[in-house]
């Protein structure tokens, strides 16, 4: 089992977008995912149509009180979403006063194990307590990065976080940056994609920008390669996974039967 946390302080960088489509992915690739809404905006939990869900079914108890992880709902592709909602950001206030809260959270993922083979977990953007717990619970970070330069603007907070994180996680690390929202017709994206490239590693290929495919999936509650499945958008998402796969040194459990398929 790999925990993924999408991890960045700065607001729309696709976090919640990428857990959604990249957990997807891994789904129909035949990986067992959950999926873990730690953000009290709870998009990734309305994208995928749970929405006003008990407070009980959140990790609320599980940083406040240290209970186990809720059951999960079923959602697209078979996946399971342990929802946020609003309230959770009482954890925020909350988790401060609790010696070592921020890492219950990593503690009860991991009995999980056995279960999934792949926990994505959806971070906040600030740098409060819900922000520490979903990142000190990962194994991995993936780092979505808008290519403008506002995207590239907050990427040293990012890294200073991570260093500061470390001290509770030592073998936390960002795995993967993920370039998003990326317009290959503009200077100004390319650019950003450059200096990216070249101030840190391992960079996939970018997500383009598709505002006509995005609030659409978005408002059927359907994840982007299940609503337009076959687009340009879907095969971008694919190649994500893939990237992110092979940063993770992990092959996709149903490569043989798809090889076999090929051969048939
Ligand atoms: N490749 C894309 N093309 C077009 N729109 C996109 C793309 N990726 C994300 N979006 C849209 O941009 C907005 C921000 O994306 P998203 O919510 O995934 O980012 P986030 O980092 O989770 O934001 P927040 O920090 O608020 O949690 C959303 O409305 C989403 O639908
Ligand atoms: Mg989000």
């Amino acid at each position: 089992m790999r925990v993924l946390t999408f991890f960045n302080h700065a607001g729309g960088a696709s976090k919640s977008s990428s857990a959604r489509d990249v957990g997807y992915t891994l789904a129909t690739m035949g990986f067992r995912v959950l999926l873990i809404d730690t953000d009290p905006q709870a998009n990734l939990s309305a994208w995928l149509g749970v929405q006003g869900a008990p407070f009980a079914r959140t990790v609320h108890l599980t940083a406040t009180a240290n209970r186990p992880l809720p059951e999960p709902f079923e959602v697209a592709g078979g996946m399971h979403l342990i929802p946020s909602t609003l309230q959770l950001a009482m954890v925020d206030a909350q988790l401060p006063g609790v010696v070592g809260g921020v890492l219950r959270l990593r503690r009860h993922v991991r009995d999980l194990k056995g279960r999934y083979d792949f926990v994505l977990i959806d971070s906040p953007p600030s740098l409060g307590q819900l922000s520490a717990l979903a990142a000190i619970a990962a194994d991995d970070l993936i780092v979505p990065v808008p290519t403008v330069e506002k995207g590239l603007q907050g990427l040293p907070n990012v890294l200073e976080m991570v260093e500061n994180y470390g001290e509770v996680a030592p073998d936390l690390r960002v795995a993967f940056f993920l370039p998003t929202q990326y317009n290959a017709q503009t200077s100004h994206h390319k650019e950003a994609l450059a200096y990216l490239r070249a101030n840190v590693s391992p960079v996939g290929t970018p997500i383009s920008y598709r505002p006509a495919i995005y609030p659409d999936a978005a408002a059927a509650r359907q994840p982007v390669p299940l609503y337009a499945p076959g687009s340009a958008a879907a095969a971008d998402i694919r190649r994500a996974t893939e990237e992110i796969l092979a940063a993770l040194g992990v092959s996709a459990p149903n490569d043989n039967a798809e090889g076999e398929r090929a051969e048939a």
